[in-house]
């Protein structure tokens, strides 16, 4: 049966020179930057203004006596100095830099922190005669909205310009780190800013793997109030560039972040390079008769962490599922294989995996049979079958099958309390995390659907003003576990939680005026105040953490529905949940091709336009509106039949129709008149 009206143009094909909804890219157009606005002075310097980008008249700015200018880049940025000096009173003037991403940290003595006994050392230029004086690469700073200028002592200095060359994304051309390969757009300018902030975000935290933080007072920070001596010059991994934790800091890999930020990276900027630079750095590092991950990649001390051992393990799951690239998982393999079996040696008599290092995200009492790290593994075992039977490798199968349904009979046992809908942080506690009830809906570790919901149902009960709270961290809100918590709601079906806490937490970390309104940060109170609870000093958070960036894969994945089930998207689901939206528009390539989905809802009327490449396979699962009408998928390159489908009940909720190949198509469902 045909529609009985006439189709418009296909809208989804993009001619190749455009990069749709290029004006919310926060990718700067080139490596040389300079600030945009004067944020304050002290003391005597004459037009401060034609410091930055929009000087008009005047071309320099000359500093008499103790005086200081802030300046602002506008948006947070990441790289290298240079000042250039016009005159000098005398050969013994010095310019000083400091850095803060937050508005908070901004002085005239100390840069904002790194460390967590102190605030960072102030730069200093010895400025004896007119010319270009850059920062030595070392003090390459890894994110900062913020400059502060400082002239100390007699005497003055006449400054000509400032500038920054930028330095995240060290591998992609100059004019093109905003060229990137995925979109999102819809009808809520809030949620748009988010995902381009995320994309950002993980941007400006790859960076340079000879540029890594040298960790040089790690474990013997000086007391309270000495500014921090640092340097960003450590290797961190092999190849130019590598996906790290934060910009600022730690510029160190850890595969716990990663585990948020990649699927971010590939719905934005299809990065692969990066993601394989970082993992491999953390397997070269793998104890060799034990099977131990880092923790952290080096120059971070090697040490045991269950979870982020397991996150290793996922990354290469996730690398696999985003690219389908066999080599590169048959690569790790055998050390894959060689670290599950160290988790799986720690599951005791209960059938759960026993804690014995407290190390995870910086949350507090990490140990026994916790709820978290063993929906980890079960997620991770998971995987592992997967992976194994890709390989053909199904040798270890049967042992990893039975350890997976031990630990899920074990933790519905021990750890559900069905009086609090809920699973307790360990058998000793009332305590009820956020990470390990986001944690078990992500893993399917829950026996029932039911749990499932309560679960989403009872965490949306506990938001502050300031987002979803994480009691396992005391008065935390974790924008990093946050993001499993907005994939629990969406596995809930709960779409409109998921909306609601981004706009609430993301909405929070984007307009607030103490943010860098650009990029993501690593964590603060329940009370919005910028204090996380695992640091004494509140300058040390991180306002760009790509385990932040969560809305950006959500929102392609969830809300424009555009997943991929396996091999870098040889099958797929095109599941589109708009929530309270009305228009939802995604796109992202692979190394398969391109995924699309562009839905809209009017009155009476649904469209979805999808695009997946040839030679791969899906299925769509179509969200009805709540009334009787027909549902219609048409392929439109005219090469089989309309599926169509008579909705005869309201409230239906969804159809799928399976078994579909790649290609391009029009789904509608009208209601009945
Ligand atoms: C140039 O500097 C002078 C003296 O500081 C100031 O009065 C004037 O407003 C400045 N002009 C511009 C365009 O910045
Ligand atoms: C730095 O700030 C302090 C406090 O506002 C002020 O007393 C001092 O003069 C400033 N120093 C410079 C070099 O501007
Ligand atoms: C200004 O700071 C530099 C660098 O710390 C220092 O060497 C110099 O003595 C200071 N000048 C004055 C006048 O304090
Ligand atoms: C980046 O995108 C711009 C369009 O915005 C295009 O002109 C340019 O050629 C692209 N650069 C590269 C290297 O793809
Ligand atoms: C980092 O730079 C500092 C200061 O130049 C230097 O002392 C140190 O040896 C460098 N570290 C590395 C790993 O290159
Ligand atoms: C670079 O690769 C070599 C060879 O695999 C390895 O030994 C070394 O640890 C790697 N370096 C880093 C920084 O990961
Ligand atoms: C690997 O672990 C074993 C057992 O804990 C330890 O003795 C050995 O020193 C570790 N190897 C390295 C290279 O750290
Ligand atoms: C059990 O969980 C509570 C709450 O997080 C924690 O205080 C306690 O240390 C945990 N027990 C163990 C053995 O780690
Ligand atoms: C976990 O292992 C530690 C160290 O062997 C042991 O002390 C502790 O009792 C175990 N915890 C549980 C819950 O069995
Ligand atoms: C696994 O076996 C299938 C069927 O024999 C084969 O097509 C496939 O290439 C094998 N995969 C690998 C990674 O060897
Ligand atoms: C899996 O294999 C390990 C090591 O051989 C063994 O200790 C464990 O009991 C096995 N687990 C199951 C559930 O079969
Ligand atoms: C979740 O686990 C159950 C087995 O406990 C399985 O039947 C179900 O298919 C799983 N769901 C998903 C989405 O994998």
């Amino acid at each position: 049966m045909k529609l009985p009206f006439v189709l418009p143009i296909l809208g989804l094909a993009v001619t190749s020179s455009a990069i749709p909804y290029e004006r919310y890219i926060l990718a700067p157009k080139s490596r040389t930057l300079h600030p945009v606005l004067v944020h304050s002075s002290n003391g005597s310097v004459t037009s401060p203004q034609s410091l930055t980008m929009s000087s008009a008249g005047n071309t320099t700015s000359t500093f008499q006596g103790e005086a200081a200018t802030a300046l602002d880049f506008g948006i947070n940025i990441a790289g290298i100095i240079s000042l250039d000096i016009a005159a000098v009173s005398d050969a013994d003037q010095y310019i000083g830099v400091t850095f803060s991403e937050s508005s908070l940290w901004i002085s005239n003595a100390t840069s904002d922190a790194t460390a967590d006994s102190g605030d960072d050392e102030i730069l200093w230029f010895h400025v004896n005669a007119p010319g270009r004086y850059t920062a030595p690469r070392e003090k390459e700073r890894g994110a900062f909205r913020y400059v502060t200028l400082v002239h100390n002592g007699t005497g003055s200095v006449e400054i000509g310009s400032i500038e920054v060359h930028y330095t995240a994304m060290p591998h992609w051309q100059d004019d093109a780190i905003g060229n990137y390969t995925g979109w999102f757009n819809c009808d809520d300018e809030l949620l748009n800013r988010i995902w381009y902030a995320g994309a950002y975000t993980n941007q400006i935290c790859t960076i340079d793997p000879a540029y890594g933080n040298a960790l040089v007072l790690f474990g013997t920070e000086p007391s309270s109030g000495v500014p921090t001596p640092w340097y960003n010059n450590a290797t961190i991994t092999n190849g130019t560039s590598a996906l790290v934790d934060g910009a600022k800091r730690d510029r160190l890999v850890w595969a716990g972040d990663m585990a948020i930020a990649v699927p971010g990276v590939v719905v934005s900027t299809n990065d692969v390079i990066s993601i394989e630079n970082s993992l491999d750095a953390l397997f070269d590092q793998q104890n060799t008769t034990t099977g131990q991950l880092p923790y952290a990649g080096q120059p971070f001390p090697f040490m045991l962490s269950f979870t982020y051992h397991l996150y290793t393990l996922i990354g290469v799951a996730d690398h696999y599922l985003y690219t389908g690239d066999i080599a590169y998982l048959t690569s790790l393999w055998s050390k894959w294989k060689f670290a599950l079996s160290l988790s799986l040696s720690y599951i005791d008599s209960t059938g759960l995996m026993n804690i014995t290092s407290p190390n995870d995200w910086l949350r507090f009492g990490m140990g026994g049979h916790n709820i978290e790290a063993n929906a980890i593994l079960y997620y991770t075992i998971n995987q592992g079958i997967h992976l194994a039977t890709v390989l053909n490798d199904t040798a270890p199968i049967a042992n990893w099958t039975s350890s997976a349904e031990q630990i899920k009979a074990a933790a519905n046992d021990l750890l559900w309390v069905a009086e609090e809908g809920m699973y307790r942080d360990n058998e000793t506690t009332t305590l009820m995390p956020q990470d390990g009830n986001s944690w078990v809906v992500v893993a399917n570790l829950t026996a029932n659907s039911s749990q499932i919901e309560q679960i989403s149902r009872n965490l949306a009960q506990r938001w502050t003003p300031y987002g979803a709270p994480a009691p396992e961290a005391a008065d935390a809100i974790s924008p990093f576990i946050s993001g499993f918590e907005l994939q629990a709601h969406f596995l809930a079906a709960n779409t409109t939680a998921a909306i609601a806490l981004m706009r609430l937490q993301w909405g929070f970390m984007m307009d607030d005026p103490r943010m860098t309104n650009s990029t993501l940060l690593e964590g603060y109170s329940t009370t919005g105040e910028l204090h996380y609870a695992p640091y004494k000093n509140d300058a040390r958070i991180s306002h760009a953490h790509g385990w932040a960036t969560g809305p950006t894969y959500s929102l392609t994945f969830y809300v424009a529905g555009i997943q991929l089930l396996s091999a870098g998207g040889k099958t797929w689901r095109i599941a589109p949940e708009l929530g309270d939206l009305k228009h939802v528009d995604a796109g992202f390539s692979t190394s398969v091709g391109f995924f699309g989905a562009r839905t809209e809802i009017s009155d009476g009327r649904l469209e979805v336009k999808f695009e997946t490449p040839k030679g791969t396979s899906g299925e769509v699962k179509i969200p009805l509106l709540a009334c009787k009408g027909r549902a219609v998928v048409q392929e439109l390159e005219g090469r089989c039949g309309d599926v169509v489908l008579e909705i005869a009940e309201a409230d239906v909720g969804s159809v799928t129709v399976a078994d579909v190949e790649g290609g391009k198509y029009q789904v509608t469902f009208a209601c009945a008149s």
